[in-house]
Formats: structure tokens, sequence, C-alpha cells
């Protein structure tokens, strides 16, 4: 991106494409239909997306082209104008949540320059270590947990028992999670949405100080996005769920030993991130929606400048439904 004059702020842009996509499926709260859900956030934020004067790639998307007709990997994004990015979508970050009326979803896009994002490929599952910016630089995801709580506890000036670590609810995580007993912080186990829980680590307030566990590859680069621009840092490490995956994943060239680094995960300080809650969460409020209107709540994040904005905005839902196609 050329930064020889005041560049815009994309993520202002982007905060109107995760709106659409929180608006359109904060209508399927509690029906138990993710795939309703799904659908509708994908072509609001489709929609959307293409008004915004970007050349995009979509690198973290809804999949391949073949299973995904829409915001498939390898897709143009954008109207086509500078500058060439690299695009992360997660049009719904919670399906579970948002379709079993749950806390914690939310809408969310990432860019970056073009060729900056790590492509995960098929290979969806990452071991993650998050923090906000008091803890950057202190962690390393080659160390034991124990070690790693020990270092951001020395880094916050707080007991190690005075930690909050958050981790999702999965039987994958039973030795992490005694580890963490063992060590005596405190745990926040989450059923879902973990780039939320990232997100939390460098948000005032929340009282969480970790993210610890394994999660969606996607999710963590989406993650890398807004932390670069918070000030925090994620680790990660390619996780594999048996011998076949780690097998194919070395024949694309996937290193599963190797530390992936902030670097590694976006490599350029000019991201721009955007989220917007869809269910009410500790970080976002989701959608309300009285009479012919609607209110979402946005978090739009700069790298650049490290400028986070918090967006509160109110829809008319009547004017909206004129304007276009979306069907919010
Ligand atoms: P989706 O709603 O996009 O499916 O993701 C929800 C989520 O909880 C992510 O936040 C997390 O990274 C991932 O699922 C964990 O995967 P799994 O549910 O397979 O353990």
């Amino acid at each position: 991106m050329d930064h020889n004059e005041p560049t815009r702020n994309l993520a202002l842009e982007l905060a109107r494409v995760t709106e659409a996509a929180a608006l359109a499926a904060g209508r399927f709260m509690g029906r138990g239909d993710k795939e309703g859900a799904d659908a509708a956030a994908v072509n609001a934020m489709r929609l959307v997306l293409q008004t915004v004067g970007m050349n995009g790639i979509i690198v973290i998307g809804e999949g391949e082209k073949d299973n995904a007709p829409m915001l498939y990997n390898g897709e143009n994004v954008g109207n086509g104008s500078p500058p060439d990015v690299d695009v992360a979508v997660d049009p719904i970050d919670g399906t579970r949540p948002l379709a079993f009326g749950r806390t914690n979803s939310l809408a969310t896009v990432a860019i970056a320059p073009r060729g900056t994002m790590f492509n995960p490929g098929p290979f969806v599952y990452m071991n993650k270590l998050a923090v906000g910016p008091e803890a950057k630089g202190k962690i390393n995801i080659e160390k034991s947990i124990t070690e790693n709580l020990q270092a951001i506890a020395k880094a916050k000036n707080k007991d190690v028992q005075d930690l909050t670590t958050i981790i999702l609810d999965r039987p994958r995580h039973d030795a992490m999670i005694a580890e963490i007993r063992k060590v005596g912080a405190r745990i926040r186990i989450i059923p879902d949405g973990d780039v939320a829980a990232a997100l939390m680590t460098a948000w005032p307030d929340t009282g969480v100080d970790v993210l610890i566990g394994i999660g969606g590859t996607p999710e963590g680069v989406l993650a890398a996005c807004a932390l670069r621009a918070m000030g925090g840092e994620i680790q990660g490490k390619l996780y594999a769920r048996d011998e076949d995956e780690l097998r194919r994943g070395r024949e694309a060239g996937y290193d599963f030993d190797k530390i992936l680094t902030m670097d590694d995960l976006v490599a350029s300080e000019d991201v721009f991130f955007a989220a917007t809650g869809i269910t009410d969460g500790e970080l976002l409020k989701g959608v309300r929606y009285f009479g012919d209107g609607a209110r979402t709540d946005s978090i739009v994040v700069r790298g650049l400048t490290g400028t986070v904005r918090q967006i509160t905005a109110t829809h008319r839902i009547d004017k909206l439904r004129q304007l276009g196609e979306i069907k919010y």
C-alpha cells in the first residue's frame, strides 16, 4: 500500500461489511438453523464486500470453490481498485451459539497487503497462545503452559493464581485444563468463539489474560490481524488430528512443528480488522432489532496507527431494504 499520502482507513468500510452480515444473521438467533444463518451472513457480507475500494483475494474464506458458492478461497472481492490485498472472512464465528441462542457469536473480516496472510490450506486446527499488550514478547508456545503462565503473570505483575485463562470446551483440552488447574490459574471454559476470546486478552476490563488451546486456523489468522493492530500477540502451531492429516500436510509443504509467529500469520503492520456482534458477548453486544430498525456494535481496528474504534450504529431496515438485495 502507498504511504506517501494519508491512507484510507479501510477498516471503516469493513465495518459495513460485518454489520451487514450480523444484521442478516441476527434474525436466526436461536432458530436451530446453522445453514440458514450462514447463508444469510455470507450473502450479505459478499454483497457489501464488493463495494469496498480494494482489489481483494480471499485467502481465508468459506472453503474451496466447489463446496462454497460464495466467499470461497481464491475468490476476487472488492471493487477492483488498489490496494491489492489478502482478505480473511468469517461471516459467523460461533455458528452454533447463534443457532442455539447463546453468547459471543460475531461476524468478522480482516485485510492485509497481498501475500502477507498465512494460508492454512485445508489444515483446520491450530494450537494457540494469545495475550494482550502487557505480555507481548513474553510467551513461547514451545514452552509448557506452566512456564507461559508464570511469564505472563510476571509481565502483568500478578500472581499466577490471579490470571484468567480462556479455553474452548473440548475433550482435546483435558490435559491443558489439568495443567492450568495445577498451576492454580483461573479458567473460563467457553463453548465456542475463540476469535472473541483472543480479542478479549487485549481488551480492557474483560479480565481475560490469555487464550490457550486448539481452535480453527482461519480464526487464528483473523485473531492475529486484530491482535497485531491491538498490540497483543498470538503464537500458533498447526495441529493434525491424526497421522493421515499430518502426512497430507507434510506432502503439501506444511510444517506442523514450526512456531507460527505473528509475522508468519500476518506479515504486515498494515492490517485492518472489523467485527460486529451477532449475539451478546462481553466484547460486543449482539444485534438489537426494534420496529423498522436495528442497532449493532462493532470494533474496528487499524494496524498502522493501532487505533481501535467502537462503533454503535442504528440501521433503518425499511430504508436498507429499499436500497438493496440483502435480506435484513
Ligand atoms: P464456526 O462458528 O466458524 O464454526 O467456529 C466456531 C469455533 O468455536 C471457532 O471459534 C473455533 O476456532 C472453532 O470453532 C473450533 O473448532 P471445533 O468446534 O471444531 O472445535
